[in-house]
């Protein structure tokens, strides 16, 4: 359990930099990234590198003891290079390229823009790729940001192309899988299909989805040059990526398997503002941030990276990007970096050591101000270290008792298919999440093909396409599965199954559902369960079957069935249902839970167990009355942490 920062000496004077150094090390910060936007200065003129300036940066930060990660430079190609090449320009929706000035202009798919990186990054690995302080390596920075995953350019139509002949064959089966024959859409031969955009009105969602899928196939193979590359020329050194929050648009866990640890960039507070929470939920978790975001994604991305997770961002103040940007209640900086750790971060890294004064995110905090003097969020990394210093270091996560079931495709196709406006799959697989931490349970989130025997319960928020292994899977568990709404609801060429859904679940789920709704998002409708009413919202199915419902809508109509030790959700659940659904799923399994108070949340890690309180108000530590802290007491202030033992 190590912190980091990261640094960008190419910002500040060279007479500074021994300074900046020393000082991280006299905060108790071990890590440094660097580098991840320096082409123009590495490479000033085509072909002429200068490393003289990042030689010194990295021998001086490894004369202060620090450990560096090395960023490749490909999220920022240089003028000249998009000048002379502006075909590597991503294209936007809207047919326009997406130009030079800002970051990210370039397309995955763009064949001229693979071998420029696959030459920058050769040549910074044959440089450094030995060097001592070098520990790690970082790909790229948050492949996807600013929408740019997807892009309609001309190598992206050929490589799609391609991609297609490889997946169907011959046309025939294309044109069958995708249903061209619904209004006339029938192709002759793959050199005429287009990516899908530029239509009169929604393009076809089979061709959708797989250009999806495409897209996030050419994320995955573009990383891949990289991460060769380090492996050749720097041998024993971690290669992570840094993803992003809340962010679905290419399969990360396809990403991860190319690399040694998923770090992700973790900004509670921005995420909580931008994203879809309530209104009130952004109240009040204004300058905490919503207790389970930055949690979720630690639960993702320790998934991705199986077992290994660090953070590579940490959120040390106000930041710039998003609607607002309140500052962090004093103490939530280190609560969060708790937080990390007690998901089983082995690094929390600060974004970014020093604020800058000039560029893009001039109003973005760092641990210090731009005239060096030290911010809060810097007092509070210096806390954090002193504080495991105090702890000694800890054995990683054990495996939690659930499983979430997380699917970047049931993601994008529920996108194309929402069926109504307030279908949101991550929203829907969140409030599951949410739903699992209020009980005080520890949770990971793993993709549909994973082994999910040892868990004790099984949570699957909603999986559209379910192939034959998964209903195999699940039918053997001999433990409480949870399916949510939709799951078996399309085949892979995102079409209504032949024997309608849950398609191939009704081997396991002995109904069928026969009709589907959306509600606006302002209708609120019931179900009840025993004398229980509890509200459900957004979505409902008609189900035929002989199952004695758990819940009944209004009409009588199944809203929870069981088969076995498998249930269904024919709706989506309001907190309440959710809560007494995932609740008695927690009994049937044997799990202990302890009722979390408000805007409170603990975890499990090395036999201890954390706790942060992301409430504005002081709440009660849900510790036992044997508890031994290690950090904090029984009582939580706003942005309190806790750490004890029960054994
Ligand atoms: C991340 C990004 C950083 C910086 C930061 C600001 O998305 O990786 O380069 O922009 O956000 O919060």
């Amino acid at each position: 359990m190590k912190l980091g920062v990261c640094y960008y000496p190419e910002h500040w004077p060279e007479a500074w930099w021994a300074e900046d150094a020393a000082a991280m090390a006299a905060m108790g910060l071990t890590w440094v990234r660097i580098g991840e936007f320096a082409w123009s200065r590495l490479e000033p003129e085509p072909g002429l590198f200068d490393w003289d300036w990042l030689d010194r940066a990295i021998d001086t930060l490894h004369a202060a003891g620090l450990k560096v990660v090395l960023g490749t430079p490909t999220a920022t190609p240089p003028k000249w290079l998009v000048d002379r090449d502006p075909r590597m320009l991503a294209i936007g929706p809207d047919g326009r390229p997406r130009g030079f000035g800002s970051r990210r202009h370039y397309c995955f798919s763009s064949e001229a823009y693979r071998a420029e990186c696959a030459r920058i990054v050769e040549a910074l690995a044959e440089r450094y790729g030995g060097h001592p302080a070098i520990a790690a390596w970082q790909t790229d920075n948050e492949y996807g940001c600013h929408d740019t995953t997807i892009s309609y350019s001309r190598d992206a139509a050929r490589r799609f192309r391609a991609w297609l002949r490889a997946r169907y064959g011959d046309v025939i089966t294309l044109n069958e899988a995708w249903g061209t024959v619904f209004w006339s859409q029938e192709y002759r031969d793959f050199s005429e299909i287009d990516p899908p955009i530029g239509t009169v009105t929604e393009a076809n969602p089979s061709h959708r989805l797989d250009y999806n899928r495409f897209a996030s196939d050419e994320v995955a193979s573009f990383n891949r040059i990289q991460v060769d590359i380090l492996r050749r020329l720097s041998p024993g050194r971690d290669i992570i990526h840094n993803f992003m929050g809340f962010y679905t648009e290419f399969d990360h866990f396809d990403v991860a398997a190319d690399l040694d640890v998923a770090s992700w960039d973790s900004y509670p507070l921005g995420f909580t503002e931008q994203f879809w929470l309530p209104a009130e939920d952004k109240r009040r978790y204004l300058r905490q941030g919503h207790p389970d975001i930055a949690a979720f994604h630690h639960d993702l991305y320790r998934g991705c990276g199986r077992g290994r997770m660090w953070v590579m961002e940490q959120q040390p103040g106000p930041v710039n990007w998003a609607g607002f940007n309140p500052a962090p209640l004093p103490g939530m900086v280190r609560a969060w970096t708790w937080q990390a750790f007690a998901h089983g971060a082995e690094v929390v890294s600060y974004f970014r050591w020093r604020q800058a004064p000039f560029g893009q995110e001039q109003m973005h905090a760092g641990l210090n101000r731009p005239d060096r003097s030290l911010d809060v969020g810097g007092v509070e990394a210096r806390q954090v270290a002193d504080e495991l210093a105090l702890l000694g270091e800890l054995a990683p996560r054990d495996p939690a008792p659930v499983a979430l079931v997380f699917s970047y495709e049931a993601d994008w196709l529920l996108k194309i298919q929402p069926q109504g406006r307030s279908f949101h799959w991550l929203a829907l697989a969140f409030d599951f999440y949410s739903a699992l931490r209020r009980m005080g349970l520890d949770v990971d989130i793993v993709p549909p093909g994973a082994d999910l025997s040892g868990y004790r319960a099984v949570v699957v928020p909603s999986l559209p396409i379910v192939d034959a292994a998964f209903v195999a899977q699940i039918a053997g568990l001999g433990v409480p599965v949870l399916l949510g709404p939709r799951t078996g609801s399309k085949t892979r060429d995102l079409h209504i199954p032949a024997d309608l859904p849950p398609g191939p679940l009704r081997a396991v789920l002995p109904f069928k559902v026969n009709r589907v709704e959306s509600l606006r998002g302002d209708v609120i409708e019931t179900v009840t369960v025993g004398g229980e009413t509890f509200d459900f919202k957004a979505w409902r199915e008609d189900l035929e079957t002989d199952l004695a419902p758990l819940a009944r809508f209004a009409d009588g109509g199944a809203a929870w069935v069981r088969a076995g030790a498998i249930d269904y959700l024919a709706c989506w659940p309001g907190e309440a249902l959710l809560d007494h659904v995932l609740g008695d799923l927690a009994a049937r399994a044997g799990l202990e839970t302890r009722a979390m108070p408000d805007g409170v949340r603990i975890s499990r890690r090395g036999g201890l167990t954390f706790a942060i309180n992301a409430a504005a108000e002081a709440r009660s530590t849900p510790a036992p009355a044997w508890a031994r802290f290690v950090i904090g007491g029984p009582l939580l202030t706003p942005a309190g942490v806790a750490v004890w033992s029960e054994d």
